[in-house]
């Protein structure tokens, strides 16, 4: 009988370490992507990006985002989950917000999530979902 408790014991705290190890284990994964979204966006992992309606490439310094959103020089607003996640109407379209899928489409096509073309002096990228879901993780930790 006792080796029967002792076989229960065992079980459960088998199942309390293997719960605990997926959660690091996700809490990992998910540094991880916004850490690999920070060297994205401040250029350390370089993008393919273009003007649009041009074949040839951005030099990769000239395709950081950070060139832009970022700094006393910025052209262009700072990227935060503040300015993204939440409804706001934007280049005279109606209120809208962003979520991975539409920062992809964004980052893609130059379309916003009311579909209204961003200007031309944001570049178009060639980007993967994967990079694209690591950019969001660390826009919307900022
Ligand atoms: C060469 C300059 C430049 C670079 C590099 C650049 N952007 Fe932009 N970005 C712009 C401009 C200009 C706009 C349009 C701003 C406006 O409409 O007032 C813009 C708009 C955006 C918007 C739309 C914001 C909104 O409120 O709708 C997002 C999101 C964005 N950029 C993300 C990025 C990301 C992510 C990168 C890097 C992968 C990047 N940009 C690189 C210039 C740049």
């Amino acid at each position: 009988m006792p080796w029967l408790a002792v076989g229960a014991a065992i079980g459960a705290a088998v199942a309390v370490a293997t719960g605990a190890i997926a959660a690091a284990t996700a809490t990992l994964e998910a540094w991880q992507r916004r850490a690999d979204g920070a060297a994205l966006y401040e250029g350390r992992q370089p993008l393919v990006a273009r003007v649009s309606g041009h074949e040839q490439p951005l030099p990769a310094l000239a395709a950081r985002c950070a060139n832009c959103h970022e700094g006393a020089q910025a052209i262009a607003p700072a990227l935060t989950e503040r300015t993204l996640a939440h409804a706001q109407p934007r280049r005279g379209g109606p209120p809208s917000r962003y979520d991975a899928r539409a920062l992809c489409r964004l980052l893609r096509e130059g379309l916003d999530p009311a579909l209204v073309l961003v200007p031309r002096a944001m570049p178009r990228y060639e980007i993967d979902e994967r990079a694209c879901s690591a950019l969001w993780a660390h826009l919307q930790s900022r």
